[in-house]
């Protein structure tokens, strides 16, 4: 898979999204895609099995997302600044709405000879604390208005029949943390050093609440990536949820 899949690339990860059986990202003969769909299905399913067992009141309730592979180089891939991975960052809005749901993330590197390399600029509540005035991040209430409620619940309903309707969702939650998310990777100066790094070596695994930990990938090729939407509801700790709408000082 490592290197077998490089030619038929059409995006830079390869997902298969379990409730629709669906893959995206490549373009190849149906021997290729069939391998590799079910490859992820398979790893999809045992990180999910191995989760549910470790954490069983963490993961109640929660939603399979994609499973990916990430094939290219992130070392000076020159995507477009709010695409980019490597400008430190906390999710928002690549899944469409979450409500404050959390995004848990799970990983493989899969090379065998180098690491995955992550900067970081601390914990969303410590950038929070530090950068929410600055960001203009406005607080207070994220009970988001009856139309918008109504549409939601509409766009949940047809989720259960298209999974991906999802993605046109929003919220007042998701919008104010798309709005934190594109203010980290706008501002130059909240990008400098100093960075905490992490090492990832060779054929380790990591999982990390990637809406909860600031984060970029500078370096390595060749990562399993599961995700998983948790129920806010299952969170002991304080969430972005509760910092975004005041509940959390
Ligand atoms: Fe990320």
């Amino acid at each position: 898979m490592r290197e077998g899949l490089a030619g038929y690339l059409r995006k830079k990860n390869v997902s298969y999204y379990p409730g629709a059986g669906e893959l995206t990202g490549l373009r190849a003969p149906a021997g290729v895609a069939a391998r590799a769909r079910s490859i992820l299905a398979d790893h999809g399913q045992r990180v999910r099995s191995f989760l549910e067992n470790a954490m069983p009141d963490f993961t109640r309730g929660w939603q399979p997302g994609t499973s990916s592979f990430r094939p290219v180089e992130e070392e000076g891939r020159g995507l477009s600044a709010h695409a980019s991975n490597e400008l430190v960052h906390i999710d928002a809005g690549a899944y469409g709405a979450t409500h404050g749901d959390r995004i848990l993330r799970f990983f493989v590197n899969l090379n065998p000879s180098r690491s995955r390399v992550w900067i970081s600029k601390g914990s969303f509540e410590e950038l929070w604390r530090k950068h929410a005035a600055e960001a203009g991040m406005p607080s207070g209430s994220l009970t988001p208005a009856l139309p918008e409620r109504a549409f939601s619940a509409l766009v949940r309903a047809a989720g259960k029949v298209a999974p991906l309707s999802r993605v046109i969702d929003s919220s007042p939650y998701d919008r104010r943390m798309r709005r934190f998310h594109n203010w980290m990777k706008d501002t130059p100066s909240f990008q400098e050093p100093p960075h905490q790094r992490f090492e990832f070596g060779p054929l380790s695994a990591w999982m990390v609440l990637s809406d909860g930990v600031s984060h970029a990938c500078i370096r390595g090729q060749h990562a399993l990536v599961d995700t998983f939407l948790v129920p806010l509801r299952n969170c002991k700790l304080p969430a972005p949820y509760h910092f975004l709408s005041g509940a959390a000082a």
